[in-house]
């Protein structure tokens, strides 16, 4: 059985006091979620202070970067560890916004995501084509390089603890969502490049999200898809009761 797991990445928005209300309203919302894991991204500055106001609650803690080194001249960074000690449980490494505008690479994303394994830590690889792509009919090509590049001698057991989220990026933040079946499409090709390199079983247990204008309105159809695992939500994660409007869905389900 897979885990449904529905993240909401909150991106450069909300000050810390406006992290920690948003926290609060979320946390008390998902109070009786059974089904869904439910997570929350802030930004780094805000992070030790919702560690604190998710502590006791079914809410878990992601970050949405990390860098691969464990400290040093890297100006700028936050290190895995750092984020581990404040009780961080999931990482977004990859994300399409760290890719077109701060230079990540699937060399980049593979140590980020080996380093935060090694930590104890859940990453949550980004994985999508561009509009472009999509159109030239290089979709396959694209999500088989990242997927290979993020897996790159990793052990099946590191596989095991990877959450994988689809976005495609012009899906992100545009208001147009693929469609059930193109999303369906997608995710099942990215189970089958895991289960070409570690095989049905692990596959199977792999929790891919879906991400990309996910809301309220069509959460419940995109969920319902065989290969749809959660979502990793941008706009509508900044408001806890339209977040909670696709977790609610979600935890109807089980995979
Ligand atoms: P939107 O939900 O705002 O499209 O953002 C999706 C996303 O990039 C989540 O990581």
């Amino acid at each position: 059985m897979r885990k449904i797991v529905i993240a909401g990445n909150w991106k450069m928005n909300k000050t810390v006091a406006e992290s920690v209300r948003l926290a609060s309203e979320v946390a008390a919302a998902a109070r009786d979620v059974q089904n869904v894991v439910v997570v929350v991204a802030p930004t780094y500055l805000a992070l030790a202070k919702v560690a604190d106001v998710l502590q006791g609650t079914k809410v878990k803690l992601a970050a949405q970067d990390v860098h691969w080194e464990n400290q040093g001249a890297y100006t700028g960074k936050v290190s895995a560890d750092m984020l581990k000690e404040i009780g961080v449980e999931y990482v977004i490494i990859g994300h399409s916004e760290q890719r077109t505008y701060f230079g990540e690479t699937d060399d980049t994303v593979n140590k980020k995501v080996k380093k935060v394994l090694t930590l104890g830590m859940s990453p949550i690889i980004c994985i999508g084509e561009t509009l472009a792509e999509r159109q030239g009919g290089r979709l396959e090509s694209v999500l088989t390089t990242q997927v290979n590049g993020a897996y790159e001698g990793l052990s099946i057991d590191d596989a095991r603890r990877t959450v994988i989220a689809y976005e495609p990026v012009w899906a992100i933040g545009t208001g147009v969502t693929a469609t059930d079946d193109e999303a369906q499409q997608a995710h099942a090709f990215v189970r089958s490049l895991l289960a070409k390199l570690y095989g049905d079983e692990l596959a199977q247990s792999i929790s891919i999200q879906y991400g990309g204008s996910m809301k309220p309105e069509n959460a419940a159809g995109l969920l319902a898809q065989k290969d749809i695992d959660g979502g990793l939500i941008g706009g509508a994660a900044l408001k806890a009761d339209s977040f909670l409007g696709i977790v609610t869905p979600g935890d109807t389900l089980s995979k």
